[in-house]
């Protein structure tokens, strides 16, 4: 079998590596084609990757190169994981919002606009080119904001595309631990978009046990979700959000946040991420150690702002390890190409398992997975605050794709306008103008 990795120089790269590393099942991943646009990275990487291979006995077999065409020809499966105008962009994009007051996180709200708005272009592109070079692969987008992008993926794919987040897992693993019940026998109730998704139920040996969570205010208090939204807001709403929630339900307290910090997230990993990539140019540096400590770092910072706006302190030290995104991709992987039936919450074209969005809305939601694809399950309605944030979020991805596919600043305006963190049609017009003269990659819309 053969992966292709687009964004293959990307910094997450040896964690899906540590896990074909692992694998050792039948029909597992035996080459490894990684592309990316900028081949510094993809020697960076590269070094990372020898690390991890020293010693492992037949290790996938790992190819380099610039050139997309080659990469895409004769894979079986391809992970996208890029990010269109790079941690500056990124940065950008959250210094804009900011500017202007509102938030600028990379997948929602304005910022993750902003980033829709660069990358969904891109993605088309990428998607076309795959339908026809390597017409029978899966498509596997890691690339964010990861909903909208695999909705653009899949209008060339089709049921082909299929996005990952390891939010949800991650939330699941924590509800679980706490409940002290084992995650991989539990049904998880979980349904919305990426990023903007609650868990309604947990079902374990025939019983709901969410409602034993919810009631006990002690052991809410004990877990990541707890701290952040606070047992008070958990027990109003009946279900536990989705951690990118906490920028919705307490958007003041976010907003102050990143503007009181010194650095925002993007410009803090340019920066971190920078060194990391520096370093790796140097004959000699230890590569392994070097990303380890990196990564690290990265995991300890994670939605920092949030969790001081929420006074939640330091991230569990469960939390820290690794074992989210990696795994679900390897378990798709191995779901598909051998039939190894699994269910796995992903990003997928609706086909009526969630009202009220469209068939061919992506949503996030527990989906059966075999041979012939993602299927998702039919869950139950979200309740109307959910369902109403939903829709508008939706309405708000149709128009960057609308903008995208036509290059009308009208309809990107409209995207900012109509999002519910964005709070005046003027603030949107402003940010266009300024995500427009900021991103080269926004020079299409007119
Ligand atoms: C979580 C999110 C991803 C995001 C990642 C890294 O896993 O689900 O969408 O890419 O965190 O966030 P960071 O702020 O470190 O880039
Ligand atoms: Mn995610």
């Amino acid at each position: 079998m053969r992966l292709t990795v687009l964004g293959g120089g990307g910094f997450r790269l040896p964690l899906v590596y540590g896990a074909l590393l692992g694998d050792r099942t039948e029909g597992r991943i035996t080459r490894l084609v990684l592309h990316d646009v900028d081949a510094g990275r993809l020697g960076a990487v590269a070094r990372v990757l020898a690390d991890q291979a020293a010693g492992v006995p037949d290790a996938p077999e790992v190819t380099l190169t610039t050139d997309l065409d080659e990469a895409l020809r004769g894979a079986d499966f391809v992970f996208s994981a890029i990010r269109v105008g790079g941690l500056e962009g990124r940065a950008a994009d959250e210094r804009i919002a900011l500017a202007e007051g509102v938030l600028g996180q990379e997948t929602v709200g304005a910022g993750g606009i902003a980033y829709g708005l660069r990358t969904v272009p891109v993605a088309e592109e990428i998607a076309r080119r795959t339908a026809r070079l390597a017409p029978g692969a899966w498509v596997i987008n890691f690339t964010n904001p990861a909903g909208l992008v695999t909705e653009a993926m899949s209008r060339h794919l089709g049921d082909r595309a299929i996005g990952i987040c390891d939010s949800p897992v991650g939330l699941g693993r924590r509800v679980a631990r706490t409940l002290g019940i084992d995650p991989e026998t539990a049904w998880f109730d979980y349904a919305g978009l990426n990023h903007l998704g609650w868990l309604r139920g947990v079902r374990s040996a025939g019983r709901d046990e969410l409602p034993r969570l919810l009631a006990d205010r002690e052991l809410l208090g004990s877990f990541e979700e707890g701290r952040l939204f606070g047992a008070d807001w958990l027990q109003s709403l009946g279900a536990i959000p989705n951690e990118y929630l906490h920028y919705y339900y307490f958007n003041r307290e976010t907003v102050r946040a990143y503007r009181d910090a010194e650095r925002t997230r993007g410009a803090f990993l340019r920066e971190q991420q920078g060194r990391f990539y520096q370093e790796m140019e140097r004959p000699g540096a230890p590569a392994l150690e070097t990303w380890d400590r990196t990564r690290a770092e990265r995991e300890a910072t994670y939605m920092a702002h949030n969790r001081e706006a929420a006074g939640a302190g330091e991230r569990a030290a469960s939390d820290l390890e690794s074992g989210g995104y990696e795994k679900v991709a390897l378990a798709l992987m191995g779901a598909i190409a051998q039939d190894r039936r699994t269910t796995l919450i992903l990003n997928v074209r609706n086909r009526g398992a969630l009202a009220p969005l469209d068939a061919d809305a992506v949503v996030e939601v527990p989906c059966l997975v075999d041979a012939n694809g993602a299927h998702p399950v039919s869950v139950a309605p979200l309740p109307g605050h959910a369902t109403g944030l939903v829709c508008a979020v939706k309405a708000v991805e149709r128009e960057v794709l609308a903008a995208a596919e036509s290059g009308s600043r009208e309809r990107a305006v409209a995207a900012f306008a109509l999002h519910p963190l964005v709070d005046s049609v003027a603030v949107a017009r402003r940010l266009v103008d300024a995500y427009s003269a900021a991103h080269p990659g926004l020079g299409y819309l007119r």
